[in-house]
């Protein structure tokens, strides 16, 4: 999306060779231009495939899920990383592992929200090890709902997510997939390459 991979060149900014800094329109201030679009191109690519729920992870997958949701005609379901006060009904949950953050985050879905028979569309901001997005796959398991496929913004192509999410049988759309972040830039896998 070239959109996306001109804000990335832009105003992203390379943190060290396996992080990629973008709180100027993702995860801190939002572009919501940027967000609306980022949307947009989720809802087509999956368009045709039925959906019935988008579910994403809190905080930072919500804002490119939301258009995608609003285009699709079907509600937007974030996990939550913590227990929330009000949700003492019955979740689903699943552990993820964060390689980066060197943690594991319980994940929880409340069982009102994903049903028997559901095409979920799963969204992440970020695909790494793909640890958020199996988890999220898992609690969609849980449910007897199906995973119908997994959008991603930023895909770091040099990391083992995507391949992960294949092996396991998804189909994987990211909309910008970064072959590297050596000497503090950006490459971009061309689709040309695939
Ligand atoms: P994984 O799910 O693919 O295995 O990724 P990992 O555990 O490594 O990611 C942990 C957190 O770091 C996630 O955010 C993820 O989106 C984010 N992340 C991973 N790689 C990058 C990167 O290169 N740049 C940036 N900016 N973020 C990255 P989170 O903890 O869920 O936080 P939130 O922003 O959603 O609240
Ligand atoms: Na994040
Ligand atoms: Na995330």
């Amino acid at each position: 999306m070239e959109l996306l991979k001109q804000a990335i060149m832009e105003k992203g900014s390379v943190i060290s060779e396996g992080v990629l800094k973008v709180d100027h329109f993702l995860n801190h201030q939002i572009d919501t231009n940027l967000m609306i679009a980022i949307g947009k191109e989720f809802a087509d690519k999956f368009k045709s495939n039925q959906i019935t729920k988008v579910l994403t992870l809190e905080s930072s997958g919500i804002a490119p899920s939301f258009m995608a949701a609003q285009d699709l005609s079907v509600p937007l379901v974030f996990a939550r990383k913590r227990k929330s006060i009000t949700m003492n009904e019955d979740v689903y949950s699943s552990m993820v592992y964060s390689f980066t953050k060197e943690v594991t985050n319980e994940i929880s879905v409340s069982k009102s929200f994903l049903s028997y028979g559901d095409r979920v569309l799963i969204i992440d901001d970020f695909l790494a090890n793909g640890q958020a997005a199996l988890g999220l796959a898992n609690i969609v398991e849980q449910a007897g709902a199906k995973v119908s496929g997994i959008g991603i913004v930023i895909e770091k192509s040099f990391q083992e997510g995507r391949m992960k999410l294949e092996e396991a049988g998804y189909r994987v759309e990211s909309l910008a997939r970064i072959q590297s972040l050596h000497n503090g830039k950006v490459s971009f896998l061309e689709e040309s390459a695939l």
